[in-house]
């Protein structure tokens, strides 16, 4: 009897914890300070395929090809949502926590089933950058600038080496955030992933 009720009382409380943490993160009704409208999560058949292959994005998550789409759009809303605030790349823990459940188009799909859980500022030290404070250093601004060159009538530029330009003052970009934010000694794979630790780019010491 007494077990009974102990199952009970945690299938009650199994059904809280996914009720508070299963609110989509797209669900404009939803407690999600991320804005999809621009860029909507797209649905893909990789997440419902039995082979997960393992890629690596942003040089540095090793994942499955399902997860690259919410990374994609993880990363769009964040990017937004840093823009119109000029605030941290990442949102608090606590707004974090609204926006990991599952996108609306593709229930069985979601920040924290991704292992995406540990993005939120201040879970490390390169999680806990500020737009604001990135905007002063001039590799972000050498690089807006040589990403700015494409489909601009007044540049000079071929589409191919305006990719190159931009793309090589992104990874400069890269290094520079990663010296200034990124403590040595701190084997976290998290906060690894999150400062683009790249065993080919950046010597680290570790494969993520
Ligand atoms: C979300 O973004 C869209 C497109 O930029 C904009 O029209 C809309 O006002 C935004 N919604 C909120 C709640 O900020
Ligand atoms: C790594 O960082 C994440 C995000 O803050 C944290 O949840 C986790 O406990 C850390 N792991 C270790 C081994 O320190
Ligand atoms: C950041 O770096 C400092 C100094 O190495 C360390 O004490 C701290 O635990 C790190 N992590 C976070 C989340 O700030
Ligand atoms: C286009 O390129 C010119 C010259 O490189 C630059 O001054 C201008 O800001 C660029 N325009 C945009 C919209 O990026
Ligand atoms: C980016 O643009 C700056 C000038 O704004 C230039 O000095 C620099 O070499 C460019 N970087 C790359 C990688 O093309």
């Amino acid at each position: 009897m007494t077990s009974a009720k102990q199952f009970t009382i945690l299938f009650i409380a199994t059904y809280l914890i996914q009720t508070v943490s299963l609110s989509s993160p797209d669900d404009r009704s939803g407690s999600c300070v991320l804005n999809f409208t621009s860029y909507p999560y797209q649905p893909t058949g990789e997440c419902i395929s039995d082979v997960k292959l393992k890629i690596n994005v942003w040089d540095s998550w090793t994942t499955n090809l399902c997860c690259r789409n919410v990374l994609t759009t993880l990363s769009r809303a964040l990017a937004i949502h840093a823009f119109t605030t000029q605030g941290g790349v990442f949102v608090s823990d606590v707004e974090w926590n609204s926006c990991t459940g599952p996108f609306v188009r593709q229930n069985s799909v979601s920040a924290d089933t991704c292992g995406f859980d540990g993005l939120y500022y201040g879970s490390s030290n390169c999680s806990s950058v500020n737009l604001a404070t990135i905007k002063q250093d001039k590799e972000y601004q050498q690089a807006l600038n040589n990403c700015s060159l494409f489909g601009n009538s007044s540049s000079p530029l071929s589409f191919d080496d305006a990719c190159d330009h931009c793309t090589s003052s992104m990874k400069e970009l890269k290094q520079h955030l990663w010296d200034q934010y990124h403590q040595k000694n701190d084997d976290n794979k998290t906060e690894n992933s999150i400062c683009g630790c790249s065993s080919s780019y950046f010597g680290c010491s570790r494969e993520n």
